[in-house]
C-alpha cells in the first residue's frame, strides 16, 4: 500500500499543461513562446500550481507542432532561446513551480541527423536506429498496420528500396528501441535536460516504443483505426527500455514521470506504475476518453452516458491503488476536445459544468493534470470549414472520411467539429481585445469566437468564476488530506446521473456530491451528511435540500 505520509511532493500537487504556441505571444509573430509563458508566471502561482508540463519545444519542422523533433538538444527558434528556457525555469522556481518536459522517443523528425543518416544507405551506422523492412514480393507495405493518422503504417523509400515504420505522418519516423545504440543517445538527451533542473518528464507515446519483432498483419477485418495495434502497444521491449531509464535516471535524481498510454487497461497501467516495479510514477489513461469511441475507433463517435464515467472512475480509483500504483487525472489535452464541450453542457450549464468537473478532479485520489484554459472553461473551437483547420490529423481525417470511408462533407466535418484536436490549440483566451490578449499580430490559428465572454481577465475580477472556482478547489486540496490520500470509496447515490463518494483520512471526512445531467437529481435518502458542512459548492442558491442536486451541482463537503 501506499505510504501516505511520506508521499512524495507530487502525489499532493497540481501539474498545468502548456501548449507553448497557444498560450502567450510575445513578440507579434502570432506564435507563443517562451517568454509569453514568463509574462504569465504570476498567473500559473494564483491558480497554485505546482508544476508544469511543456508541450514539446525543441528544433522541429513543426508537422505534429513540435512532436516532430530534429535536434532535442535546441530549443524552436520560434519559442525563443536556450537562455529565455533558463529563465523561465527561474521565474517558475521563484513562484515554487517545478518544470515537466515532454520527451518524444517513439519517432522523432525525418529532419533529425540520426534519420538523414539511416536512410542514406543500408549500411549506414545510424541504420539500426530506425525501423527498415523489405517490400513484399508484390512490392507492398511489410504489412497491413495503420498509424493514429488515418494512413498506412509504412513508408517506401527509395534511396535504399525498403520501407520504414512510422505510427504518425511519413515525416515522423519510429524509433527501433531495440538498438542498443539508439538507446544510450537517448539517456544521453535525458540526463542532459535532468542536469538542466527538469524535475520531471512526461513520455509521449510510451506504450507503442516496443513492437512485436514478428510484425505481423492485423487480423483483415479490424477497424481502419490504427490497425495492428496490439502488436505495437504495451511490448516487452517498452517494459525493458522504462526499468533501464528509471535505474540509471529517474530514481537516482527523484524524477517524476508520466507516461501517455491510450489503450492500456488497469492491468496493464499497473506493469508501469505499480511501484515495486519501477518503471513509471504514474501514467495518462484513456479510458474515460475513450467513452465516446465505437468498434471504428475515435472518429466513429458514439454518445455516452454520465453512469458509463462514473463506473470508469470508480475502477480506476480502487483497483489503481490496490494493485500499489498512483492515479494521475485529465479531463482534457491538447489532443481532446475541450473537457466542458465533452463532458459538461457548453452551452446553458457551461459555468457550472466547467466547476463540476474541477470538482471531481480535485476531490479524487491522483495527481490532477489541468490544460491550459480548462480554468476557464474554455470551449470547442467549432470551426465550420477546412479552412480554419491547422492540425495535420485534421487534414488527414477529413481526407480518409471522404475519399476511403464515403461520408460527406457535412458530416466529416460534424466529427472534426466535436473530435479534431484544434479545438484545444485555440489562443488562450486572456482578455477581450481583438485577439483576445494573446498576441498583437495575426495568431496561427483562430481565436475562439466566445473570447468577450471568456477570458482570463473578467474571470480573475470574479469572485465566483470558474478561475476562482478552480482555485478555491485546489487550495481546498492541498490543505486536506483526505483529498490527497484519503481512499475513495463510493456511495450509492440513488440516481444513475449523480455520483457520490467519500474520502477519509485518519478522523477526517470528505463528501462529495457530483450531478452530470441538465436535469436535476434526487439522492438517496440513506447518505449520511452528518456532521458535514459544505465548503465548496458550484451552483448555492436557496432551497439547499440536501437530497436534491440541481443540473450540473457539485458540492463538497467537509
Ligand atoms: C502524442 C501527442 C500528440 C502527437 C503524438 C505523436 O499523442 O500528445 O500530440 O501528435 O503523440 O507524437
Ligand atoms: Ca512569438
Amino acid at each position: 500500500m501506499i505510504d501516505k505520509k511520506n508521499a512524495e511532493w507530487w502525489k499532493s500537487t497540481v501539474i498545468y499543461q502548456i501548449y507553448p504556441r497557444s498560450f502567450k505571444d510575445s513578440n507579434g509573430d502570432g506564435i507563443g513562446d517562451l517568454r509569453g509563458i514568463i509574462e504569465k508566471a504570476d498567473y500559473l502561482a494564483e491558480l497554485g500550481v505546482g508544476m508544469v508540463w511543456l508541450c514539446p519545444v525543441y528544433a522541429s519542422p513543426n508537422d505534429d507542432n513540435g512532436y516532430d523533433v530534429s535536434d532535442y538538444y535546441q530549443i524552436n527558434p520560434e519559442f525563443g532561446t536556450m537562455e529565455d528556457m533558463e529563465e523561465l525555469s527561474a521565474e517558475l522556481a521563484k513562484r515554487g513551480i517545478k518544470i515537466m518536459m515532454d520527451l518524444v522517443f517513439n519517432h522523432t523528425s525525418d529532419r533529425h541527423k540520426w534519420f538523414i543518416e539511416s536512410r542514406s544507405s543500408r549500411d549506414n551506422p545510424y541504420r539500426d536506429f530506425y525501423i527498415w523492412k523489405d517490400p513484399r514480393a508484390d512490392g507492398s507495405a511489410p504489412n497491413n498496420w495503420r498509424g493514429y493518422f488515418n494512413e498506412p503504417a509504412w513508408e517506401y523509400d527509395e534511396t535504399t528500396g525498403q520501407y520504414y515504420l512510422r505510427l504518425y505522418t511519413k515525416s515522423m519516423p519510429d524509433l527501433n528501441w531495440e538498438c542498443r545504440e539508439l538507446r544510450e543517445e537517448v539517456y544521453k538527451i535525458i540526463e542532459w535536460w535532468a542536469d538542466k533542473g527538469v524535475a520531471g518528464f512526461r513520455m509521449d507515446t510510451i506504450n507503442t516504443i516496443g513492437k512485436d519483432q514478428r510484425f505481423p498483419d492485423a487480423p483483415e477485418d479490424a477497424p481502419d483505426y490504427v490497425k495492428g495495434r496490439p502488436f505495437f502497444t504495451n511490448q516487452p521491449t517498452m517494459h525493458d527500455v522504462l526499468r533501464e531509464m528509471n535505474e540509471r535516471i529517474f530514481t537516482p535524481r527523484s524524477i517524476v514521470t508520466v507516461g501517455e498510454c491510450s489503450a492500456s487497461d488497469i492491468e496493464e497501467t499497473l506493469l508501469m506504475v505499480a511501484e515495486d516495479r519501477h518503471e513509471l510514477s504514474m501514467n495518462h489513461m484513456f479510458e474515460h476518453d475513450e467513452l465516446d469511441f465505437g468498434p471504428g475507433g475515435a472518429w466513429d463517435i458514439v454518445p455516452f452516458t454520465a453512469a458509463q464515467l462514473f463506473d470508469v472512475i470508480e475502477r480506476w480509483q480502487t483497483e489503481l491503488p490496490a494493485g500499489g500504483g498512483w492515479n494521475s487525472w485529465f479531463w482534457g489535452n491538447h489532443d481532446l476536445p475541450r473537457p466542458v464541450s465533452r463532458f459538461g453542457n457548453d452551452g446553458k450549464y457551461r459555468e457550472r459544468s466547467a466547476k463540476l468537473l474541477a470538482a471531481i478532479e480535485f476531490t479524487i485520489l491522483a495527481t490532477p493534470f489541468v490544460y491550459q484554459g480548462e480554468e476557464l472553461g474554455m470551449t470547442n473551437a467549432g470551426f465550420d470549414s477546412m479552412e480554419h483547420y491547422r492540425d495535420v490529423d485534421a487534414f488527414n481525417y477529413y481526407k480518409y472520411a471522404i475519399n476511403e470511408a464515403g461520408l460527406s462533407e457535412e458530416e466529416a466535418l460534424a466529427n472534426l467539429r466535436y473530435r479534431s484536436r484544434d479545438n484545444a490549440r485555440t489562443p488562450m483566451q486572456w482578455d477581450a481585445s481583438e485577439q483576445a490578449g494573446f498576441t498583437d499580430g495575426t495568431p496561427w490559428i483562430e481565436v475562439n469566437k466566445n473570447k468577450d465572454e471568456i477570458n482570463a481577465e473578467a474571470q480573475l475580477a470574479d469572485e465566483n468564476s470558474v478561475f476562482n472556482f478552480y482555485k478555491k478547489a485546489i487550495a481546498l486540496r492541498a490543505g486536506t488530506p483526505a483529498l490527497l490520500f484519503g481512499d475513495f470509496v463510493r456511495i450509492e447515490s440513488g440516481c444513475e446521473h449523480a455520483m457520490v463518494y467519500e474520502r477519509r483520512f485518519e478522523d477526517e471526512r470528505v463528501l462529495v456530491a457530483v450531478n452530470m445531467s441538465d436535469e436535476p437529481a434526487s439522492l438517496d435518502k440513506s447518505i449520511d451528511f452528518c456532521g458535514l458542512e459544505p465548503v465548496l459548492d458550484n451552483a448555492l442558491g436557496p432551497g439547499n435540500d440536501l437530497y436534491r442536486l440541481e443540473p450540473w451541482q457539485a458540492v463538497i463537503y467537509k
